[in-house]
C-alpha cells in the first residue's frame, strides 16, 4: 500500500568523501535499496571522488564489503549487487588543488542531472564549490548537498553559506537534516495538515505544554573528539530538536512546497525567545554499566561539554504565548527513544466528584522505535460505584495500520538523495533557517561558557541528571517517562 516507487530521471551524482564513514554507511548503503526497489535507474551513475589513491575496481570491492557489513541481509534479497556496484566510479581529486578535476569532468554525461554530495570536513566546501563552477563541472542545473554540522555558531554558517553562495544560487543548495527525511517526521505535517481534528485545538488555549524528547542509549564512543567540541546543544538541538519544533509549532503552510514550508518554519525560529538560564539542565554520563564514562570518551578529564541537555522554551506569537515547549536530549539514556507529547491542558471545569480526579489528554507521536501516535483520551473507570475516570490511549502503531509495506519505507538518507535528483527542496534547510537557528543557539551557549558552568553527572542507563527533572517539577509538571 505504502511504496509506491517512482524512478528518478538518470543521474550522475558525485560524493566528495565517498571513502568515508557517512559514504560507506549510509549513502551507498542506502543508494543499493533505491536500486534495489527500482528507483535508482540503471543508467544512473555514482562517482566517488576522494584523496586516496584507488581505482574503480578497488573502490567497488570496498562498496561491496560496506553494504555486507551496513546492510544486513539486503544482498541476498536483492541479486542486484553487482549490477549496483557496476554504476560506481572512482576518481582521485584534490579538493584544494588542480589534480582530478578534469578527469572527474570527463566522467561527467551530458542530459543527466547532476548532484555533488559534500560529504567532507565544512572547512573544504567553499574549496569545492569554486572548482566545480570555475572547472566547468557545475552548471545552472546542478546541485550539491552538504551535510551538518554546518558552522558551530552564527559567524561560521554564515561564512559557509557565503562560500556556497559566491559559486551557487540558493536553489542549488540542498542542506541536510536527516531528520527530515524520516517517515514519522514527516507524517507530523500529514497529521497536523491533513486532518481537521487537530488544528482547532492547536493553540496555547487548549495545549498546556509540549514536550520533545530524543533520547539515545549510545555513548559518544569513538567520536568523542567531534562530539567534545560540539555537545549536545549543536550536535542536536540546533539541528534536529529544532527541525522538529517548527514542524509540530508552525502556522500551516499554503503549499506542502519548498518556499512555503520553509517560511513558516523561519518564523517559528524567529519568534524563538531567549532562553533563561535558570531554564536549562544540562548534564555529562558518568562511567557504568561497563562502559567508561563521557570525560574518558572525550579524551579530557576536564571536559565541560554536555552529553545531556533538557531546556524550556518559549515562542512569542499568538498562537504559542504561554504554552512553554520542552526539550531533551542526551546519550546513554535508558532507552532509544523520540517522541514528541502534546499535552493537553485540564477541562475548564469538572462536573465530577473530586474523587474522579482531573485529567488531560496527551497526544503523543511516537518518531522511533515503534513509529506510531497514540491520544490518551479520559473514560469512565468500567463497574458500579460511582463515577471514577481513568485514561486510557486510542494507540496506533503505523506499521499494524498499514500493513508490512510500512516496513519498506526508505530510510532518512535515501529517500532525501531521491528529492535531490527531482529537485525537491521541502525537507532540506534554507540557508537563513540555519543562520536564525544559530541566532537563537550562541546566546545559550555563551551564557554557559562565561559562567563556566560545569554539566552534572548523571548515571548511565537513567534519564538524565536530576536538574532536569526540577526543571519541570519547578512549573508543576513532569516529563513523560523514557521507555523504548
Ligand atoms: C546525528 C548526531 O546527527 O544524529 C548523532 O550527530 C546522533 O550524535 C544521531 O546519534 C541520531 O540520529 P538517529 O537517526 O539515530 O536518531
Amino acid at each position: 500500500m505504502v511504496s509506491r516507487v517512482i524512478p528518478v530521471d538518470p543521474f550522475d551524482l558525485v560524493v566528495f568523501g565517498g571513502t568515508g564513514d557517512l559514504a560507506r554507511r549510509k549513502i551507498l548503503p542506502g543508494l543499493f535499496r533505491r536500486f534495489c526497489a527500482g528507483q535508482m535507474p540503471a543508467e544512473a551513475q555514482i562517482i566517488a571522488a576522494a584523496r586516496s589513491e584507488m581505482d574503480a575496481e578497488g573502490y567497488r570491492k570496498m562498496v561491496r564489503d560496506a553494504i555486507n557489513e551496513f546492510d544486513g541481509q539486503r544482498p541476498d534479497e536483492c541479486p542486484e549487487l553487482e549490477n549496483f556496484l557496476s554504476r560506481l566510479n572512482y576518481v582521485q581529486v584534490d579538493a584544494q588543488g588542480d589534480g582530478g578535476w578534469q578527469e572527474l569532468k570527463e566522467m561527467l554525461r551530458k542530459d543527466t542531472v547532476k548532484a555533488f554530495y559534500f560529504s567532507v570536513a565544512p572547512s573544504l566546501f567553499g574549496d569545492i564549490a569554486e572548482r566545480l563552477k570555475n572547472k566547468g563541472l557545475a552548471k545552472r542545473d546542478a546541485r550539491i548537498v552538504v551535510e551538518k554540522p554546518f558552522g558551530r555558531d552564527l559567524a561560521s554558517a554564515q561564512a559557509l553559506n557565503k562560500s556556497l553562495a559566491a559559486y551557487f544560487n540558493e536553489d542549488q543548495i540542498y542542506r541536510i537534516d536527516h531528520y527530515l527525511g524520516k517517515e514519522t517526521v514527516q507524517n507530523l505535517m500529514a497529521v497536523r495538515f491533513g486532518n481537521m481534528l487537530f488544528e482547532p485545538l492547536w493553540n496555547s488555549q487548549y495545549i498546556d505544554h509540549i514536550q520533545i524528547t530524543v533520547a539515545e542509549t549510545v555513548g559518544v564512543g569513538g567520536r568523542g573528539g567531534y562530539y567534545d567540541k560540539s555537545g549536545a546543544m549543536r550536535d542536536m538541538v540546533q539541528n534536529h530538536l529544532m527541525q522538529l519544533l517548527c514542524l509540530i509549532a508552525m502556522e500551516p503552510p499554503s503549499r506542502f512546497e519548498p518556499g512555503a514550508v520553509r517560511d513558516e518554519k523561519l518564523k517559528v525560529i524567529r519568534a524563538l525567545e531567549p532562553v533563561e538560564p535558570h531554564h536549562i539542565a544540562r548534564g555529562q554520563y558518568d562511567a557504568g554499566a561497563g562502559e567508561a564514562g563521557y570525560r574518558e570518551h572525550a579524551e579530557d578529564p576536564r571536559s565541560r561539554t554536555e552529553s545531556f541537555i533538557a531546556l524550556k522554551c518559549h515562542i512569542s506569537n499568538w498562537r504559542w504565548a504561554g504554552t512553554p515547549i520542552y526539550l531533551r536530549t542526551g546519550k546513554r539514556l535508558k532507552a532509544r527513544t523520540s517522541e514528541i507529547a502534546v499535552v493537553f491542558k485540564e477541562t475548564p471545569h469538572s462536573i465530577f466528584d473530586e474523587d474522579a480526579g482531573r485529567h488531560r489528554n496527551i497526544l503523543t507521536i511516537r518518531l522511533q522505535p515503534n513509529e506510531g501516535m497514540e491520544l490518551g483520551v479520559t473514560i469512565k473507570e468500567p463497574g458500579p460505584g460511582g463515577m471514577r475516570l481513568v485514561d486510557v490511549p486510542l494507540d496506533m502503531s503505523f506499521s499494524d495500520a498499514l500493513g508490512p509495506d510500512a516496513d519498506e519505507v526508505p530510510d532518512a538518507y535515501e529517500r532525501l538523495i531521491m528529492d535531490v535528483i527531482r529537485g525537491n527542496q521541502t525537507l532540506f534547510m534554507r540557508g537563513d533557517e540555519v543562520e536564525a537557528a544559530w541566532a537563537w543557539t550562541d546566546p545559550i551557549i555563551q551564557g554557559w561558557e562565561t559562567r563556566n558552568e560545569v554539566p552534572k553527572l548523571y548515571d548511565p542507563m537513567s534519564s538524565g541528571p536530576e536538574d532536569a527533572l526540577m526543571l519541570m517539577h519547578r512549573d508543576g509538571r513532569k516529563w513523560r517517562e523514557i521507555k523504548a
